[in-house]
């Protein structure tokens, strides 16, 4: 969460904590033909008789905040927090799961897709994650998109007899979605289908080429993936999903965007261009834990006290130790020393204090290095934080 906080605010977005709750209407207007507005919300009526939705994603609710305050433009936002989705759980997919993510409402430049796609780049490069693939398509303009989705209507209808049932049904709500079936007898007559890159405008072309030489100029290695049409029905142009390397194809993707222009009005705004992006935390996690890297836990404290005179002294050291702005940690209920220095060393510090009845009769600390072989020493109480100053810099 801090690696991501840093580098959006570094980069001029402000937080925006959207709420957990929202009037349904929000959410249905906003994708009526997905499976997660119409199966997996979870909703209820409130005593005021009105009709909520957990929130299953934020874009939505940063576009309803939008329309409601008004801000200027270009808004730049992000975001962390729960999402809830009724779905069957599996390693990977879960019905509360965490988010961290931007949106930038307000300016249609190509150069802010690639702004976004990068933020997300380098997030999950900070991270230390090796096998994140960047799948990148455009679903065109909206009447690109129209005529598109009638092709593929047109297609598929005349194959109906190979479509597997589940893709029938699909394709009566969003002949899109048909395009991202994983089931084994519909791959066929998917990879013969009318392809989108077909169907664009010279706009839609020429924003679509700035994105791909963008990424290529700054070294983002890229594919073009002409069936990723993403889960959620608001999508314009540009669209975008980070594909992790080691979790099951259907739970791989570690985190998703794209240009959404047309969504804020869908919710009563002003014609207002968008785009950003949600990463899945929970996914990136495990994604961090398959591939064996890790951010610093951020937990970890510099100082450990070790007390074994009852507690007091340690209630002493770790506040003025804290109030010095080092962070450190202490063990409570007057463990042995022994059990002290365990979570001593577990607590990642690079230092413990000791304090015994000896240091405390003459007004002194021994100090350990806990990640080094240097010994231990004794300092002056009154020494204590400038020789911890020197021990941590
Ligand atoms: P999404 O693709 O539905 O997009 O979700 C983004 C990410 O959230 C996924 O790539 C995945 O990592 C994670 N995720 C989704 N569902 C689950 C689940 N059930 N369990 C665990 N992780 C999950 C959106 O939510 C859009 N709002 C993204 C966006 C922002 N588009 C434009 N702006």
């Amino acid at each position: 969460m801090g690696t991501f906080s840093d580098a959006v605010t570094a980069a001029g977005y402000g937080q925006i904590i959207p709420p957990l709750l929202e009037d349904i209407g929000v959410f249905h207007r906003v994708g009526e033909a997905t499976d997660v507005v119409t199966k997996e919300m979870y909703d209820f009526v409130d005593k005021g008789d009105r009709h909520i939705a957990l929130r299953p994603e934020q874009t939505a609710s940063v576009c309803r905040a939008f329309v409601q305050h008004g801000p200027t433009t270009p808004w730049k936002v992000w975001y962390a927090g729960p999402n809830f989705r009724y779905e069957r759980p599996q390693r990977g997919r879960f019905r509360q799961f965490d988010q961290v993510g931007v949106e930038v409402l307000g300016v249609e430049d190509p150069y802010l897709d690639i702004e976004v796609i990068c933020l997300a780049w380098n997030f999950f490069a900070q991270l230390g994650l090796q096998q994140v693939a960047l799948h990148i398509n455009s679903l065109g303009e909206p009447s690109d998109r129209e005529r598109y989705m009638q092709a593929l209507q047109e297609y598929f209808s005349a194959n109906l007899e190979t479509l597997s049932a589940a893709s029938q049904v699909t394709l009566a709500k969003n002949p899109l979605r048909v395009l991202d079936s994983k089931r084994p007898e519909d791959q066929e007559l998917i990879s013969g289908a009318p392809r989108i890159s077909d169907f664009y405008s010279p706009q839609a072309k020429a924003h679509f080429d700035t994105v791909q030489e963008g990424l290529s100029e700054l070294g983002i290695a890229f594919v073009i993936n002409e069936k990723l049409v993403r889960g959620l029905d608001y999508y314009r142009h540009t669209t975008f999903e980070f594909v992790g390397g080691t979790l099951e194809s259907a739970q791989n993707a570690l985190g998703g965007g794209g240009r959404y222009d047309g969504l804020v009005e869908a919710l009563g705004g002003p014609s207002t261009a968008g785009v950003g992006f949600a990463i899945g935390l929970d996914r990136t996690l495990l994604a961090c834990d398959d591939e064996g890297v890790f951010a610093p836990t951020p937990e970890d404290v510099s100082v450990f006290v070790v007390d074994i005179t009852g507690g007091k002294e340690a209630m002493l050291i770790t506040q003025g130790l804290r109030s010095a702005g080092v962070s450190a940690d202490r063990a409570f209920e007057g463990r042995s020393i022994k059990s002290q220095m365990k979570l001593a060393d577990r607590s990642g510090a690079t230092v413990a204090i000791i304090i015994g009845p000896d240091e405390v009769a003459a007004a002194t600390a021994v100090i350990r290095p806990l990640r080094s072989d240097r010994e231990q020493y004794i300092v002056s109480r009154k020494d204590l934080l400038p020789s911890i100053t020197k021990e941590l810099s």
